[in-house]
């Protein structure tokens, strides 16, 4: 195993849309996986994407742990590959998210409340679930890596963007909550 270099803001390999795995079962396939469950486990986070380590490939792993969950449950770390989100509905919210390729930073980031995820797990086998709240903001930020796209992509209110020691010493409300 080993902990991957990941790749910054700036670097083209974020930009560009990543190819669907043809097969998850592939030794390279599963080779990278382990090394990404290890690189993640290294550098803290709650997900990361094949582009993020220099591989324009269709797939991420992500968590939610318990301090993180929300209504949701907690999620065990787990591979998705090859995936495709349908919102439930029309319904956005704000709420804060970081990125390794963008490190020291976090914003405040629309995303749809309730997703439906169409994708294959680390075996290969089908897997067709919604998410709500925290873990479908994780899915949508993930799946954007595979589309070249960073979270500062989907800011429509930028007061919201700062450093991490400066945003949480002066927080600013989102829309709808109190501090
Ligand atoms: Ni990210």
């Amino acid at each position: 195993m080993a902990i991957l270099k990941i790749a910054r803001m700036g670097h083209p390999v974020l930009l560009n849309p990543a190819k669907p795995v043809e097969n998850p079962l592939a030794p390279e396939i599963q080779t990278l996986l382990a090394n990404m469950v290890h690189t993640l486990d290294d550098a803290g986070g709650v997900g990361l994407a094949a582009p993020q380590v220099y591989e324009s490939l269709r797939l991420f792993i992500f968590h939610v742990p318990p301090s993180r969950a929300e209504d949701d449950q907690a999620i065990p770390l787990n591979a998705i590959i090859n995936p495709t989100i349908t919102p439930l509905s029309d319904e956005q919210e704000l709420g804060w998210e970081g990125c390794l390729s963008i490190p020291g930073l976090r914003a405040a980031v629309p995303r749809f409340k309730h997703i439906n995820l169409k994708a294959l797990d680390s075996k290969g086998a089908p897997l067709d679930r919604d998410f709500s709240g925290f873990a479908a903001r994780v899915i949508q930020h993930e799946t954007d890596h595979l589309d070249g796209l960073l979270y500062p992509m989907r800011m429509n209110d930028f007061r919201y963007f700062g450093f991490n020691e400066e945003t949480l010493r002066y927080p600013l409300p989102l829309p709808g909550e109190n501090l």
